[in-house]
């Protein structure tokens, strides 16, 4: 492999050996969203029998959620299809702050247990690298729901008023459209006493597939994936058996890594509405998409620059902008990426211009100036997201990269390294080389495939 730009990277700290110049072609697998698969797994928590999840994949923080349910004592045992989870025993005893802090997703249980127990003992989940993240919205909703909610060192605890059984129904106004915070909201009135609506909702694909869960469990809501959602309380939620969506921020940075290549892929499952703002940049930029049924195949032409604005669902999700900035770096052009949903994403941003990116950044607002081509180097993952940029980026970069950061990639991608290097990828972790294990179930023999139907 070519030699590494020198840097003060230790030894010893796990990374990965990102070879460069590659270029792929095949099928990519997307796996079950992850930022479904959390809440779903807190919604079990309202439900008074066995709950059988399906598709949700293996991540680090799917693990995290495990170990948060165990300690309301509910078990769960999971295999390669499925993840079984009974609630059948559930004690709201207070979680483990070093847990939340962890997993910020686990603040998700608090709706769930006070609307079954009538009471939660939550840590505040902290800020983390992308932001304060705060929960000013859910703890509003909380109380107009007639929940009394306090926070005292750093735990914040809910319960209701000694005369209530339930959480009451009631009007709640977002004063942003926060993903969690609809959630916890919706979790809550399902069990509640009479008819809630939400207004100014998150309309993300995740919220739908919550809802949809909640309702097989016997809930009654409405307008789920709009601005304003309709719930109407019931007595109690029995079980069911519910199908993770497709991750759409996985899709999207497969499609991204086919387009940053120069290379053509074939990604799937994909549901087009759910990553329709992505799919209209990568065609804007010089990819041709084709489809059939839920396999995209990209075709990327001369990749031009695009400027990009992150917004709420449906626009373009702040989760695709770090690897959609490393798409830009080598494009034809200028382009202008502004992130409005997060305060502090942009920590790409360093590690890009190490591999000899043109980005000038004034707070969210980037200005990448595309060049031929990137170089190969030492390399730190900041987050989730900006970590999955800069794979991205090495996988195109002349000459090896080494990256490091790898808890936060191994939070969010599901065998990332051997999906890539199942469709001609050379990445090592730790110097073990990943064989392409049996990829077979991430791989389609492509040969006969027909993709041909033009998406956005
Ligand atoms: C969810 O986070 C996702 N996480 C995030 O994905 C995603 O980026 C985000 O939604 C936006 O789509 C999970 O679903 C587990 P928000 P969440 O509440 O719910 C402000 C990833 O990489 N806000 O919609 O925390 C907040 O400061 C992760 O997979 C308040 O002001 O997002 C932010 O600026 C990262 N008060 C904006 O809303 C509140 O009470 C969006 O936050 C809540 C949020």
């Amino acid at each position: 492999m070519d030699s590494v730009a020198k840097s003060s990277f230790p030894r010893w700290t796990p990374h990965l050996a990102v070879k460069g110049n590659c270029s792929l072609s095949g099928f990519l697998k997307v796996s079950g969203a992850k930022n479904s698969a959390l809440v779903l797994m807190a919604a079990s928590i309202l439900s008074e029998e066995e709950i059988r999840l399906k598709n949700i994949p293996f991540l680090t923080d799917i693990d995290v959620m495990i170990n948060i349910l165990k300690t309301l004592g509910i078990q769960t045992k999971r295999n390669k299809s499925y993840l079984l989870i009974n609630p059948k025993e559930v004690h709201p005893n207070p979680l483990p702050s070093e847990l939340v802090h962890s997993l910020r997703a686990s603040f998700f249980c608090i709706g769930p247990l006070l609307a079954r127990f009538g009471k939660a003992e939550v840590p505040l989940p902290g800020g983390c690298q992308i932001g304060n993240r705060p929960i000013d919205e859910h703890i509003k909703g909380l109380r107009k729901l007639g929940a009394i909610v306090e926070i005292k060192d750093n735990v914040v605890y809910a319960s209701l008023a000694n005369n209530q059984e339930r959480l009451k129904a009631a009007n709640i106004i977002l004063d942003c459209p926060s993903v969690g915070a609809t959630e916890t909201i919706l979790m809550a009135t399902v069990l509640s006493k009479g008819v809630s609506k939400i207004k100014n909702a998150a309309q993300e694909p995740e919220i739908q597939d919550l809802a949809n869960m909640l309702n097989q469990m016997g809930a009654k809501i409405k307008g789920a994936g709009s601005s304003e959602i309709n719930i109407e309380g019931v007595e109690l939620l029995h079980g069911c058996t519910h199908t993770v969506i497709p991750d759409r921020i996985e899709a999207g940075t497969l499609l991204i890594a086919a387009a940053i290549t120069r290379s053509s892929l074939i990604v799937g499952p994909i549901i087009q509405d759910h990553l329709f703002a992505v799919l209209k940049k990568l065609d804007a930029c010089g990819c041709t998409l084709l489809s059939n049924g839920d396999l995209i195949k990209i075709i990327p032409g001369e990749i031009n620059s695009v400027d990009i604005t992150t917004n709420p669902f449906p626009g373009f999700p702040s989760d695709l902008q770090a690897p959609f900035m490393a798409l830009m770096a080598t494009a034809k052009g200028v382009s202008k990426i502004t992130e409005n949903i997060f305060e502090n994403r942009m920590q790409h941003v360093e590690e890009l211009k190490k591999m000899g990116a043109s980005i000038r950044l004034n707070g969210s607002i980037a200005e990448i100036k595309g060049v031929p081509e990137l170089q190969g180097h030492y390399l730190e993952g900041k987050d989730l997201r900006s970590s999955a940029a800069i794979v991205l980026a090495s996988l195109a970069a002349k000459g090896e990269s080494k990256i490091s950061g790898l808890h936060h990639l191994d939070r969010g991608y599901e065998e990332l390294e051997e999906k890539l290097n199942g469709v001609g990828a050379f990445i090592v972790r730790n110097q073990k080389q990943i064989v392409a294990k049996d990829v077979s179930a991430n791989l389609l023999n492509c040969d006969n495939l027909t993709i041909n139907q033009e998406v956005a």
